[in-house]
């Protein structure tokens, strides 16, 4: 069975810019569901809401993250902010990956980090306080489906890969 690590957390928590790195250090792919949407799509995320809705958004999604998990390779997913709102989806990460890891972060980082992202249209006015409830309202389902948490705040990336590269030896050896 392919050994897949999955990144989840919220917006701006780092799951892409660790999951690269953590992917090159564990010598195995790297993919983000996001990308995997838009080559779907065939437009960008920010489009796909706009023109087709959140839920077309979270059908691509869903099936975005079955591919992934489905490949066959070793990978590190990197699990796009919302995909653990579905249940399926939770039960595809459970059945598939060897190993769920939760960057986690307060609210006060997550908005410095997502200052600038152009592909999350649900934080559009008022970033701070969209990303304080999206976080209140999914917490427990980070936490329901994690085998690790790595609070990422205060720490540099590379302080993070080695949280999360030092966590995913101790859930294989485990
Ligand atoms: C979303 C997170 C975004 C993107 C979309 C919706 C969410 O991805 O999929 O804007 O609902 O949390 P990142 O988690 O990679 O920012």
């Amino acid at each position: 069975m392919a050994r897949i690590v999955v990144l989840v957390g919220m917006m701006g928590s780092g799951k892409t810019t660790v999951g690269k790195r953590l992917a090159s250090r564990i010598g195995c792919r790297f993919v983000d569901t996001d990308d995997l949407v838009v080559a779907a799509a065939g437009k960008p995320v920010r489009a796909i809401f706009e023109h087709d809705g959140e839920p077309e958004f979270r059908r691509l999604e869903s099936a975005a993250l079955v591919q992934a998990l489905s490949s066959g390779d070793d990978l590190v997913v990197a699990a796009a902010g919302g995909t653990v709102l579905s249940e399926a989806n939770r039960a595809a990460m459970r059945e598939h990956a060897a190993c769920v890891v939760w960057l986690d972060a307060d609210v006060a980082t997550l908005g410095q980090r997502t200052a600038r992202g152009a592909h999350r249209p649900l934080i559009d006015d008022d970033p701070q306080a969209k990303l304080a409830t999206l976080d209140r309202e999914r917490r427990a389902l980070y936490e329901s489906v994690a085998d690790a948490r790595v609070d990422t705040a205060g720490l540099d990336v590379d302080e993070v890969v080695s949280a999360a590269a030092a966590a995913l030896a101790k859930v294989r050896a485990s």
